[in-house]
């Protein structure tokens, strides 16, 4: 049986491309180790992808084995949930099945199913203990905690829908106009999410949804309208906008005091200059998850990958505005991996699958993972981290999906409830 480390001071060893990586060794001081709550973990390893890259070991190791079984015994109970639904749905289906075959034969066909089934998951079962059994045996090593984005998300919702709620009671309903120009799929699908997260956190939204083949006029006119509409507070213009239309023009006719994308000259002047009005939603969320992982800030290295106007920019200005020592990484980076195995704190938002590799995460960092890759022969989105191998060096970090996504959408939300209660409080 393959050996696994001993303790962890220890190498130990890490997937790497269907490779054995030894990694190591690992310093964790004792009072950062911890368990996550099985909730917690529940939560991020909602996919089996994730399950599958950390590995039963690794499981383990960050719920120990009653926290393991616990996690089973609430997947089985979905699954237990979900059988049931799909039986009720295809109750009409069943009875044919049973006239056809016949009860007696149904009944003998089940239980044969059901004696394979129990006797694969019994061989699987004892080929698992044996593992776990000799993971107990080497003991337990510390893992970076996962920031989970989607608890957090839920959260800063609550506090909006809170303050949505109050605002209503003076007779002021938040208000958020999203424009959407064109068919892309990904940018109907954030919208979508959008749209709902506002109506559910008491923010009306106005959608306006116009084809490709809107003119640079009619849509500037259209920005310029509901910035002159006192009902909106706020308007999300969704980016990228399909070719031929110019971004910045169609930006420049939002009002100031409704950018809630925070992505006006003016708005990013402001948060150069330490005082912002609105911070753009994907940096606004990143920092709080920083502060909600208990990151120190002040002092710290920060290393961002990626200088666009959306994240890499505003989030280099952010972390500079809570004194970090701020370096922003680009394409053009002579030494990438050297700059991040100086980092104390990695924001990666390049938009590359993996790009970060996991023995480049300094020991002890905190890794705020911004990329959603999509990746041919993997069914879900992919970081711009190598996750499996930088949660073993991180002190903490966030997963994909379910770390900063959620808190793009939150972020979007606070800002429009701000600008209303600015505007009209
Ligand atoms: N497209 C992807 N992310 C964003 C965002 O945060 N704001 C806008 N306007 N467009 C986006």
């Amino acid at each position: 049986m393959r050996r696994l480390p001993r303790a962890p001071h220890l190498p130990h060893r890490v997937p790497a491309q269907g490779r054995w990586l030894v990694q190591g060794p690992v310093r964790v001081p004792e009072a950062e180790q911890r368990r996550v709550e099985v909730g917690q973990l529940d939560a991020c390893v909602g996919r089996v992808g994730l399950v599958g890259e950390l590995g039963v070991e690794r499981l383990v190791r960050f719920v120990g084995f009653g926290g393991l079984v616990r996690l089973g015994l609430v997947r089985l109970g979905r699954l237990v949930g979900l059988v049931g639904l799909v039986r009720l749905v295809r109750l009409g289906w069943f009875v044919r099945l049973v006239r056809l075959v016949g009860l007696v034969r149904l009944v003998r066909l089940v239980l044969l199913g059901l004696v394979v089934v129990v006797g694969g998951l019994v061989v699987g079962g004892i080929v698992v203990l044996a593992r776990l059994v000799d993971v107990r045996r080497e003991g337990c090593m510390s893992l970076g905690q996962i920031i989970d984005g989607k608890a957090v998300a839920a959260r800063v919702r609550a506090e909006v829908a809170t303050a949505a709620a109050a605002l209503r009671g003076r007779g002021i309903a938040p208000t958020l106009a999203v424009v959407l120009v064109g068919d892309d799929q990904a940018s109907a699908s954030y919208v979508r999410s959008k749209t709902k997260a506002a109506r559910e956190a008491h923010v009306d939204v106005r959608d306006h949804k116009l084809p490709a083949t809107t003119t640079q006029a009619e849509l500037i006119a259209l920005v310029a309208e509901l910035s002159r509409d006192p009902i909106v507070d706020g308007i999300l213009v969704q980016l990228p906008l399909p070719r031929g239309l110019d971004e910045e023009a169609v930006l420049a006719a939002i009002d100031p005091a409704k950018d809630v994308d925070g992505l006006l000259p003016t708005s990013l002047g402001q948060l150069a200059q330490g005082k912002p009005t609105f911070i753009p939603c994907t940096p606004k969320g990143c920092l709080r998850l920083l502060r909600e992982a208990n990151t120190p800030i002040e002092g710290a290295r920060a290393v961002v990958l990626g200088r666009s106007k959306l994240v890499g920019k505003p989030m280099a200005l952010l972390l500079a505005n809570a004194n970090a020592t701020v370096t922003m990484c680009h394409s053009r980076t002579r030494d990438l991996a050297g700059e991040v195995r100086r980092a104390d704190i990695v924001i990666a938002a390049i938009g590359k699958p993996e790009l970060v590799r996991g023995d480049w995460i300094a020991e002890g960092a905190t890794v705020i993972d911004v990329g959603t890759n999509r990746v041919e022969g993997r069914a879900h989105l992919v970081g711009d981290v190598e996750f499996a191998a930088a949660v073993a060096r991180a002190r903490a970090i966030t997963p994909v999906p379910g770390g900063v996504g959620p808190m793009t959408i939150a972020g979007l939300l606070e800002n429009t409830v701000e600008a209303a209660a600015r505007r009209r409080g």
